[in-house]
């Protein structure tokens, strides 16, 4: 079930998590930890990026130094809590092209329904890094993924904090070519979708919402 799925057991990130998870925690410091964990997360999702030499100038001498290839990368946060999760991994990126992707659940049909949608152009010659707190039923990030393959994006990974097994089977099945990047994979969903032990809903958490 693991074969894409990279699961960052960094003790910072633990250690984050871990605060972010309790109850007690505030949404100021929520909101902090999440900036923080969501840099930590970037470092591994770029991992891999393909690279080239540029010439450069030291103080000593010329030399040909790595520099990431390619067109800049495109960040695409699935509302609305991809939110605070594209804040962070943006300060590590500062340059990347950033999308928003909007889905509602169909009360009746119970399928994802799109009411906003603004990608990066050249969505086909960028990597695209779509961002979302809660990998819960997969649902949603499913169908988000398969609005930017058919606007055009060929290489995508996905970045959240929390897994459930249940969202990663149904990501892999839908989308087996998508790496995933999370922080834990939890125990299940529970009858309301939530993922247990999780941390409870991360948009309200983040935004003091309820
Ligand atoms: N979305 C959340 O915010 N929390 C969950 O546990 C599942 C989905």
């Amino acid at each position: 079930m693991t074969d894409n799925v990279t699961h960052v057991t960094h003790p910072l990130v633990q250690h984050k998590l871990t605060l972010m998870r309790q109850t007690d925690t505030s949404t100021a410091v929520f909101r902090q930890l999440l900036r923080e964990i969501s840099q930590l997360l970037a470092y591994e999702v770029t991992r891999g990026l393909p690279m080239t030499t540029k010439r450069i100038d030291t103080p000593l001498e010329p030399m040909d130094a790595p520099v990431i290839d390619g067109k800049k990368l495109a960040l695409v946060s699935i509302l609305r809590a991809g939110n605070g999760l594209l804040d962070g991994v943006l300060e590590l990126i500062p340059s990347a092209r950033v999308g928003f992707v909007g889905l509602y659940r169909d009360e009746e049909t119970l399928k994802p329904v799109q009411y906003y949608f603004k990608v990066p152009t050249e969505l086909e010659d960028r990597l695209v890094i779509a961002v979302d707190p809660m990998l819960a039923t997969g649902n949603s990030s499913v169908a988000a993924i398969d609005l930017l393959k058919e606007a055009g994006a060929k290489n995508i990974r996905f970045l959240c904090l929390l897994a459930a097994p249940e969202g990663i089977a149904r990501m892999q099945e839908a989308h087996p070519d998508v790496p995933i990047v999370t922080a834990a994979i939890d125990s299940h969903l529970n009858e309301n979708g939530y993922i247990v032990p999780g941390l409870g809903d991360a948009g309200d958490r983040m935004f003091g919402t309820k």
